[in-house]
């Protein structure tokens, strides 16, 4: 198959005017990303912020307007297992008409497929019976992936702006089991597919499954606090009590290392410690 690869291959993905949309941006790693991001992307990007909690999104919007003020921040609270095609599509074109942009007035155009949850991870696989609970799991965490990508896709391609660049925020649990954790190893590998299969359809975007590395934030304390597998459950208890767990910073500056290099092999799954 013959790769036509981004014309801007190569080049920084800082240096242009830039459509950014950022899930799970109200903490934890999300956070960390737009707060990085923002004092990167050139003057007249624009950075949407998508989250539960609103007045945690309103922190985050203030504390980056105050950094730099030439980079418009809108954000819009909700809960995006709940999200349908018009909802993603609604909240595009509001976050657009908020800032008082059109797409052509952006080179690029990014997208950060951050959100997630951990679903159940007390129970063996043979021992979730919940289809209410499993629905919500994938709802949030393949469903809205997909479906908002449409959207972002239908509004920003390679006949509207320069470049796309689609980042799915992805864990080792896309590729290694790890017991009492099935939904949301199998909720990350669904999702590295999905990425996969679209980096070989459309071999002019870029695309990168990143994983960040165990993070201290939230979802690791979820981890530690209410993993069934008790192996497992200790791991985690000893990577915070013995200070392993990576601090935001520290993963995300890799992450724009490999932006600013703007080389990686389109659809590929790279992990914080490969690099
Ligand atoms: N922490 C780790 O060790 C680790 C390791 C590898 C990969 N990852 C991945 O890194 C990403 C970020 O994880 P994190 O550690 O920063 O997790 P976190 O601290 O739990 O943050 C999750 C983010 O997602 C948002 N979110 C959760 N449910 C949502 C929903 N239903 N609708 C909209 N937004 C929702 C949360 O905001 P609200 O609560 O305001 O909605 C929050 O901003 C995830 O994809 C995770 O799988 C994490």
């Amino acid at each position: 198959m013959e790769l036509i690869e981004s014309p801007l291959f190569g080049r920084n993905v800082f240096d242009m005017r830039t459509f950014c949309v950022v899930t799970g941006a109200s903490k934890g790693y999300g956070k960390c990303i737009v707060d990085h991001f923002c004092k990167l992307l050139a003057a007249g990007s624009a950075m949407v912020l998508i989250a539960r909690s609103e007045s945690l999104l309103l922190d985050v919007k203030n504390q980056l307007e105050a950094v730099r003020s030439e980079i418009l921040v809108d954000i819009k609270a909700t809960d995006l297992s709940k999200g349908d095609e018009d909802t993603f599509k609604g909240i595009l074109l509001n976050s657009l008409k908020n800032i008082g942009k059109a797409v052509e007035d952006f080179d690029q155009a990014v997208i950060v497929h951050n959100a997630a949850s951990m679903g159940d991870i007390t129970k063996k696989m043979t021992e979730i019976g919940s289809s209410g609970n499993i629905r919500k799991y994938f709802d949030l965490n393949v469903t809205s992936v997909i479906s908002l990508n449409h959207e972002f896709f239908k509004l920003f391609n390679r006949k509207t702006v320069k470049q796309v660049v689609v980042i799915n925020v992805t864990s080792i649990c896309a590729i290694q089991p790890f017991k009492t954790w099935s939904l949301y190893c199998s909720g990350k590998a669904c999702r590295d597919m999905l990425f996969r299969t679209m980096a070989i359809e459309e071999p002019d975007i870029r695309v990168l499954n990143w994983a960040p590395g165990p993070l201290d934030t939230d979802m690791q304390v979820l981890a530690r606090s209410q993993t069934g597998d008790t192996d497992l459950k200790v791991m985690f208890e000893d990577m915070h009590n013995t200070g392993n767990l990576l601090p935001c910073e520290v993963s995300v500056k890799k992450l724009v290392e490999l932006l600013q290099e703007n080389t990686w092999d389109t659809g590929s799954h790279i992990d914080f410690y490969d690099i």
